[in-house]
This record gives C-alpha cells, structure tokens and sequence, in this order.
C-alpha cells in the first residue's frame, strides 16, 4: 500500500497551508494499559485512518495525530498487578501499541504518548490561564489514606466488606461489590484495607480543585472524588503541589502535547482556527469528554484555539455472544488478529464494514469468513479477474 502518511513526516513536519484545506484529526488517546482489541481499532484509530486516507487523496492537508494515553489509576493499578512502575508499564504498553497500529497501516503522522515533558508543559499552561481566569474551584472531600503506603486510595485500590446487610461479601471492591452489584463509595466499606499492603485506611479531608462546569457538575464531581494520584501531571500551583492532574483533564491536552513532539510550530495547527478544522474521532463513552471538558477548558483559557468542528462517534463492538473484555481476555486482541494470518487489508475492510454507526455491532468468525469469501474473493476477486483478462486478451485480438 502507498504510503499516506507516518515515515517520511519526520523529516518534513507539516504546517497547515494558507488557502488550502487544513484538517487535523484526532483519534482517541488508547489507554496505554492494555493490548487494543478489534472493538477499539474500529472505533477510532481504523475509523479516523481512512478518513485522513481520503483527505489526502482528496489534496487536502491532514495532520493525524494519536498516541497513548498514560497517566491515571488504571496505569498505577496495571503496574500493581504486573509489579513494576508506572513508567515501565507505559514503555512497555506503548511499543505494543505502535505495532499492532502498524500492522494495521494506521497512517499515522504522529503516534505520541502521553508522559512527556510537551505534555506537561502544555498542560500546565492551560491549568494556569484558567486559574488566572477564575475557572477553577476549591472544594474539601473525604477519602480514603493509607498511613503505610502515604497516599490517597483510589477507589480500586480499598477493598473490605460489603455494607449491604444481607451480603456481608468480605472482599468487595472500594467502587464496586462484585457479589451483590451494589456500586459503592469507598468509604462506605466496612474494615476497609488497602488493597496493597493490607492496612487499614483511614478517612481524610482533601481538597482538590475543579473546573467551573455547572452543567456536568455531578457528573464531573463523581469521577473526580474517586481519583488520587501520584501518576500524573503535577499540579503548579503551590498548595497542591503534591497532586497530579485528574486524567480527563490532561488526556486530551494529549493530542495538543503529541503535535507538539512532531513539530515546534505545534500552535499553527492548534490556536489557528480561521484555517484549520478539527475533526475527532472516539467511542461513545468519550463524548462528554470531548464536547463539554475540553472544549470549555481550552475556551477557559481566553485564547484563541482550534475547536472540533466536526465529531465522529461509534457505538460498541461486540464479540461473539458477548462484550470485547480486556480484563476477562474475550475477544480479539490486535496480535490475535496478526496471528490469524489473515492480511490486514482483510481485517480492515471487514471491520469497516461492520463499524458500529448507528448501534453496536457483532464481531462473529462466521461473519468473517462468509464476507471474506462472498464480498472480497467472489465479487471484488472475480472483478478484478475479468477486467484483467480482458485486458490481457481484449475482444478484437480474438479469445
Ligand atoms: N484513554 C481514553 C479511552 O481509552 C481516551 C482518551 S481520549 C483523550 O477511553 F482525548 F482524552 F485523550
Ligand atoms: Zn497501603
């Protein structure tokens, strides 16, 4: 396949062009945590692909920027469970990343991460115009602190018994208890333990800072009061100089920061709205994120940024009878899909077809191979057949 993209940008970072179509596009930063499975390469980095694919055939300008999304819990428990640190966790998730995006061609310019110093300066710069701005708020909560191990626990992190009467499971989760389904708050546990040393933690007044946005206010505060970290972007500002970003804030500053790595001028692309246009590519858990937090953040900031202009959303894709599960390993993991043997334009064509528009959709082998055999080989295959020996033999030379 030709080139689109990737290689080459290196040497020649593209600038948005005046008086020329100039899209950036984005794909959701993947959680570096884990291997990607077919549900999440359809659901963005595949889905935005042909899109930048078809700008460039089209002559437009496309920058497409990715890259994996590193910082929060979910890195800090996976590094737990693996027992190494944070960084090795995301050095390691990241190569894996990279290749199964290019064994799929993903034509990326740019695949990035995020816990690099461009991320943190941007970040921090933002968190400071809307603090300047009187955007942010203070607010005090409780959490859950381990004495033993100095740190706030995030949800995941505490387990202890299930405060429902008449379950009593002793191991429930600090967000969750698996026996019953009862969602829970930490703190509500009975003899809570920190899941890594064991010890007993205790409840402690915290303050946090939060982003003004009355219209997600509950939504925003039940995901911000579970987070604590140490794993993160610092906070500069000197009262919480010991705490790190919560992850939604800084993840999206990622595709900021990941242009930033690709080229110095990072700000023609991403505060140059008259010329550019953004389109963004996501699952569907991600739209709040990305139509209400980031857009009001940059927006806070005063300046004068490139907003998306146009969004493009999938539903789920299914496995078999089920969902695609990282943690329970049901599904087709990108490797899985290399190991098969079965090209990459094969997977890409079937998930494309397939792609969760208007709901979710199942992935089935059977449904593989029955459009593998019918639409590619029987229709695309003996297409291209007769128009070859037509050629080969056209009409008047006699057949
Ligand atoms: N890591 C998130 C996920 O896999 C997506 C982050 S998108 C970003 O759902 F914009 F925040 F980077
Ligand atoms: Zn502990």
């Amino acid at each position: 396949m030709e080139d689109q993209g990737g290689g080459s940008s290196r040497k020649f970072p593209k600038l948005p062009i005046p008086g020329k179509r100039n899209i950036l596009i984005t794909s959701a930063l993947p959680y570096v945590n884990n291997v990607p499975h077919l549900g999440n390469i359809i659901g963005c980095v595949l889905s935005a692909d042909v899109f930048a694919r078809y700008c460039r055939l089209r002559g437009y300008n496309a920058l497409y920027i990715c890259g994996t999304d590193e910082y929060g819990t979910a890195t800090e428990t996976k590094a737990i469970e693996e027992n190494c640190t944070p960084q090795q966790i995301c050095d390691k998730y990241h190569v894996i990343h990279k290749e199964v995006y290019n064994w799929f061609n993903i034509s990326f310019d740019e695949f990035g991460r995020t816990s690099t110093p461009q991320q943190t300066e941007v970040c921090q710069a933002i968190f400071k115009k809307l603090l300047e701005n009187n955007w942010l708020s203070e607010n005090t909560m409780q959490q859950l602190y381990c004495d033993t191990c100095k740190r706030f626990l995030a949800d995941r992190l505490v387990e202890g018994t299930c405060p429902t009467p008449d379950c009593n499971y002793d191991s429930a989760r600090g967000d969750q208890c698996e026996k019953c389904g009862k969602l829970l708050n930490p703190t509500e546990l009975k003899d809570p333990r920190c899941k890594v040393c064991q010890a007993a933690p205790q409840i402690r007044d915290t303050d946090h800072l939060f982003l003004e946005l009355p219209l997600l206010k509950d939504r925003l505060e039940e995901y911000i009061n579970k987070i604590d970290l140490k794993w993160g972007v610092p906070v500069p500002h000197e009262k919480y100089k010991d705490k790190v970003f919560y992850v939604w804030f800084d993840a999206p500053i990622g595709y900021i920061s990941i242009t930033a790595c690709h080229l110095p001028d990072w700000e023609k692309w991403w505060k140059n709205p008259e010329n550019v246009e953004l389109y963004q590519f996501m699952g569907k858990d991600n739209v709040p994120f990305h139509t209400v937090i980031f857009p009001s953040t940059l927006l806070g900031t005063g300046e004068n940024w490139t907003l998306m202009k146009s969004i493009s959303v999938t539903e789920y894709l299914n496995y078999e009878a089920g969902k695609f599960s990282k943690s329970k390993g049901v599904g087709v993991f990108g490797n899985d899909a290399k190991d098969t043997n079965i090209p990459a334009e094969v997977w890409r064509y079937y998930l494309l077809t397939n792609r969760p528009e208007v709901s979710d959709t199942l992935f089935t082998w059977v449904d593989l191979q029955a459009k593998l055999n019918t639409e590619l080989l029987n229709n695309l295959g003996n297409f291209i057949n007769r128009v070859l020996s037509f050629i080969a033999k056209p009409p008047g030379v006699g057949i």
